[in-house]
Formats: C-alpha cells, structure tokens, sequence
C-alpha cells in the first residue's frame, strides 16, 4: 500500500552528494532494487495504482527507469518500450531535447514504437526538475501513443516537476 511503499523508498534511498556535478545531491535508488522482496512490493503498487488494464505498454526512460519499466511490463504481461539518450537508438526516431538539473540533454523514441492509440504507462526512478517527463511524455504522444499514466519512486517536491507536467497527474511513491 501507499504508506508501506512510501517507507520502503525512503529507507532504501542513498543521497550522494556532489554527484554527477558540484552541489547535486545525487538520489541513488540501487539499494531498492537490490532488495528483492522492496523491489517487488513497489512494482506491485505502482501497478494497483494504474490498474494492471489500464495501459497497453510500459516505457522506460534510460537509464534507471529501464529496471522499473521491465519489472513492470514483466509482472502485467505488457511489452516495454525504451526512451533513449540522443544517439543510442539504432533505427529512425523522435528526438526531444530539454533542460536537466544539471545541464542539458536529448531523448529519443523510435517513430514506429507504439501502435497508433496504444495507452502507455511512463515510469522512471525521480521525478526532479520534471524536464526529462516533459520531453518523455511529448516523445510518446510524437510516436502516437497515448500517455495513460506517469509514475516515479521518488518526487523531489522543491524542484516543481510536477508543475511542469500539469495537468498531468503524477503519481509517486515518496515525495519530498
Ligand atoms: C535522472 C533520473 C531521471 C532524471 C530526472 O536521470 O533517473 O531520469 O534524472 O531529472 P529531471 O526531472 O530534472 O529531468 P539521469 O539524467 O541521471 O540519467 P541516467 O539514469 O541515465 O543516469
């Protein structure tokens, strides 16, 4: 459940600072999915959140939101599309690019990933400045998919993410 899943992140959470640049301090979430039985308990959650019909395809965002898009697409049956940095995708793609916390980067999806109409189920690991959501939610509906829901294990309330993906809904399992 909500409250169980929520102490579960925010006990298995390492900050690491100075990471990956002067004055960020790093959420590490390795130690959550090394935990079999925690990393099983909030793939379970974020699926009875949604409802295991309510999408069609789970997509991952490189690199971390990979591990939590499989787990998912594995436990419902779905299939798992990735979202990729720039130059990573071998076939023709949809390229959006966006402002991080720190610096700058580009996304990519395959132009043929989704079935026109398919619901998709966005995961990732944190949700920060919610630049990498943005993009990722544009290259979906770019691909002709239809976003059907958003989750992250961990929203860092402070940096607004959140405001930048209204009136999306977001759905995380520990915000702070
Ligand atoms: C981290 C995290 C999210 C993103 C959130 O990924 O896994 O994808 O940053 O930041 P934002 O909300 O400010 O956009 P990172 O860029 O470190 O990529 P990686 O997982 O490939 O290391």
């Amino acid at each position: 459940s909500g409250p169980v899943t929520a102490q579960l992140v925010a006990s298995r959470v390492l900050d690491v600072p100075d990471f990956p640049k002067p004055g960020i301090v790093f959420k590490d979430l390795m130690p959550l999915f090394a935990d079999g039985a925690a990393f099983r308990e909030v793939i379970d959650d974020i699926v009875d959140h949604h409802g295991r019909d309510s999408f069609d395809v789970v997509v991952g965002i490189e690199a971390r939101g990979f591990v939590v898009a499989a787990a998912i697409a594995y436990a419902t049956g779905v299939g798992v599309v990735p979202v990729r940095k720039a130059g990573k995708l071998p076939r023709a793609a949809y390229a959006a690019s966006y402002a991080l916390e720190y610096g700058e980067a580009t996304l990519e999806v395959h132009q043929d990933a989704f079935t026109a109409g398919h619901r998709v189920l966005v995961v990732d690991d944190v949700l920060a400045t919610g630049g990498t959501a943005q993009a990722t939610l544009d290259l979906v509906e770019r691909a002709g998919g239809t976003v059907a829901g958003f989750s992250v294990l961990l929203e860092l309330s402070f940096l607004n993410g959140r405001d930048r993906l209204a009136p999306r809904a977001v759905h995380a399992l520990l915000t702070v």
